[in-house]
């Protein structure tokens, strides 16, 4: 399936076969597309707490409104954002500068400006940590698609108690649950999306 397929073809699922699973090999292919996505200096930001034993997704399901695609789907990934990301990314240069992406100068500029831009500004570094999780579950339901599977967004949970239940550090900011499987009967169609006209100006914005 090619990529403007699978965006077009992409529901959020509600029904899931609670029947069937899928593999860690699986689940680990499904994030490591979502990891292709871009982030801000690239921080990548992302992670994913992948919850698919059944008990586990029941205490899951009991802290998103008793969700019933909490427990069906095959996997539930919490989507996290690293608050401090940009902490991590005096490490992070140094792989682009060893596969000679970046120079050692240029690395060093983006440190800086990484310091310079989030480290005083804590509602930025959480916008940026949510902006990037929600640029990988985007990535991550498309791949899903691509595999013939279907994903379900969802941001009806507590996050406070996922984050107490699961033993999500304080740094993390829950960005998404996001359901993954196969389709059980039952989902609705993809909704109508407002017409490009309606969202689109050129050049200048307006009151759309
Ligand atoms: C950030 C986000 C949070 C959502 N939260 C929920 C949710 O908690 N429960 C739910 O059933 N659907 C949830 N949805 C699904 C939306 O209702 C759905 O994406 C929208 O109706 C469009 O559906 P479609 O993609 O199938 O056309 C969420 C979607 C997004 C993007």
């Amino acid at each position: 399936m090619d990529a403007l397929a699978a965006l077009k073809e992409r529901i959020s699922a509600d029904r899931f076969d609670p029947s069937r699973r899928l593999s860690e090999a699986e689940i680990r292919e499904l994030v490591a597309y979502a990891t292709e996505a871009p982030s801000s200096f690239n921080i990548q930001h992302w992670r994913f707490v992948a919850v698919a034993d059944p008990e586990d997704k029941e205490r899951l399901k009991s802290l998103a409104y008793n969700q019933q695609k909490v427990a069906d789907a095959a996997v539930v990934f919490i989507i996290l954002g690293d608050l401090r990301g940009h902490e991590k990314l005096p490490e992070l240069v140094q792989r682009a500068v060893a596969a000679g992406i970046l120079s050692p100068e240029r690395a060093e500029g983006w440190v800086n400006m990484a310091q310079a831009t989030y480290a005083n500004n804590p509602a930025l570094a959480r916008d940026e940590a949510i902006r990037s999780g929600a640029l990988a579950a985007m990535a991550l339901m498309i791949a899903a698609q691509a595999k013939g599977l279907v994903s379900g967004p969802m941001i009806g949970f507590d996050p406070g108690g996922v984050k107490r239940e699961f033993g999500i550090a304080d740094r993390y900011v829950p960005v998404m649950l996001l359901a993954v499987g196969y389709p059980a009967p039952g989902n609705l169609p993809r909704k109508p999306r407002l017409g490009v006209e309606e969202v689109l100006a050129f050049g200048r914005g307006r009151e759309f």
